[in-house]
């Protein structure tokens, strides 16, 4: 079990100064903004940490749908002994849900956002993050690609706004890409990079460009391999197939995508287009098509392959059967 005491003695990370070991020590209560695929992943983690996590989202299906998926993620834990029944349990009871933010961030120590991926809603929630939250507050986002100088401009405090970019699935992935805002305050990015070494992760700081590293890097393949199945090139499990065994990915670029989520993909992509203003960060009209279709991925039931609800079986989605 995690004692509340062996997590106050946890929180000394070796190598910090003072001050920074005070701030980090503050951190008690943690709010996530948006249940959805990620927020869901980093309530998980957080809380199996010993921290009080208020997980809030619009839907209230959302979060009956995230607390039952922690749970089950939970199980998975147990049965592979990283996890134990007690330990289950109170990591659950340290969750609480909300559908209002005014009582979601009261008295809170630090925010991580991890809304739908859009610019104008990340403004809008930022705007009244600022307002809600206690003055102290650190206030994070999840974003995968849009710019931390712009969400903190809308703030009153910019100097704590920072990127927390958690990889998906969140209690498996190690790596946490922090990003600095213009104006970051660099005691935040050393609260961050701690706090990120205490839930286990591998914090790795980077500045604020479009799509960051990890996305500059990573979605413009994905945009590729849907490029080769637009053009006919190769079906989707011939180009999973050659990234994976030629590769050595542990995952096609197709079912990479339906598992980000086609929709992410598609405003990442339009991130770096308008950012770098550069053609050829264009996404292809295929993954626009599959995005105003409704079409994706994992979370939509069907992208590029076709899932079945419970279960990790999939099948290539009909309408790219060759
Ligand atoms: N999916 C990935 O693999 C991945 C990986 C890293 C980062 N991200 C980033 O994480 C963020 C969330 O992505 P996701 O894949 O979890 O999306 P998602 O669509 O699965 O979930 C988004 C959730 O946000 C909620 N939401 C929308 N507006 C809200 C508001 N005003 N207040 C509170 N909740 C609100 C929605 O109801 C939904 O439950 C995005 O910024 C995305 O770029 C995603």
């Amino acid at each position: 079990m995690i004692k509340e005491s062996m997590v106050a003695a946890d929180h000394k990370t070796a190598g910090c100064d003072d001050k920074t070991q005070q701030m980090l020590q503050q951190i008690k209560t943690v709010t996530i903004i948006g249940s959805g695929t990620m927020g869901n992943g980093i309530c998980h983690v957080f809380a199996q940490h010993g921290f009080q996590v208020h997980l809030m989202d619009i839907k209230q299906e959302a979060l009956d749908k995230a607390l039952k998926t922690i749970g089950k993620n939970m199980d998975r834990q147990i049965s592979k002994n990283a996890l134990s029944e007690a330990e289950k349990a109170d990591s659950l009871a340290r969750i609480k849900t909300y559908t209002d933010m005014a009582e979601a961030v009261h008295d809170v120590d630090l925010v991580v956002e991890a809304a739908t991926e859009n610019i104008d809603l990340k403004v809008k929630i930022f705007q009244e993050l600022d307002k809600l939250a206690p003055a102290k507050c650190i206030l994070a986002s999840n974003t995968s690609s849009i710019s931390l100088t712009r969400i903190a401009s809308h703030t009153s405090r910019p100097t704590q706004v920072i990127g927390m970019h958690f990889m998906n699935p969140v209690p498996v992935m190690k790596l946490v890409e922090i990003i600095n805002g213009y104006a970051t305050d660099d005691k935040v990015t050393e609260v961050i990079v701690n706090l990120s070494k205490f839930l286990g992760k591998v914090p790795c700081v980077v500045q604020d460009y479009p799509g960051f590293i990890s996305n500059r890097i990573l979605l413009p393949m994905i945009n590729e391999a849907i490029l080769a199945l637009q053009e006919g090139v190769a079906g989707v499990e011939e180009i999973d197939t050659i990234m994976r065994l030629g590769m050595a990915h542990p995952m096609g670029p197709l079912q990479l995508a339906d598992f980000i989520g086609l929709d992410t993909c598609y405003s990442i992509m339009n991130v770096l287009h308008m950012g770098f203003g550069n053609q050829k960060y264009a996404p292809a009209t295929l993954l626009a098509n599959m995005v105003q279709a409704g079409y994706l991925g994992v979370k939509s039931g069907e992208g590029f392959y076709k899932y079945t609800p419970g279960s990790k079986d999939m099948e290539v989605s009909k309408r790219f059967k060759r």
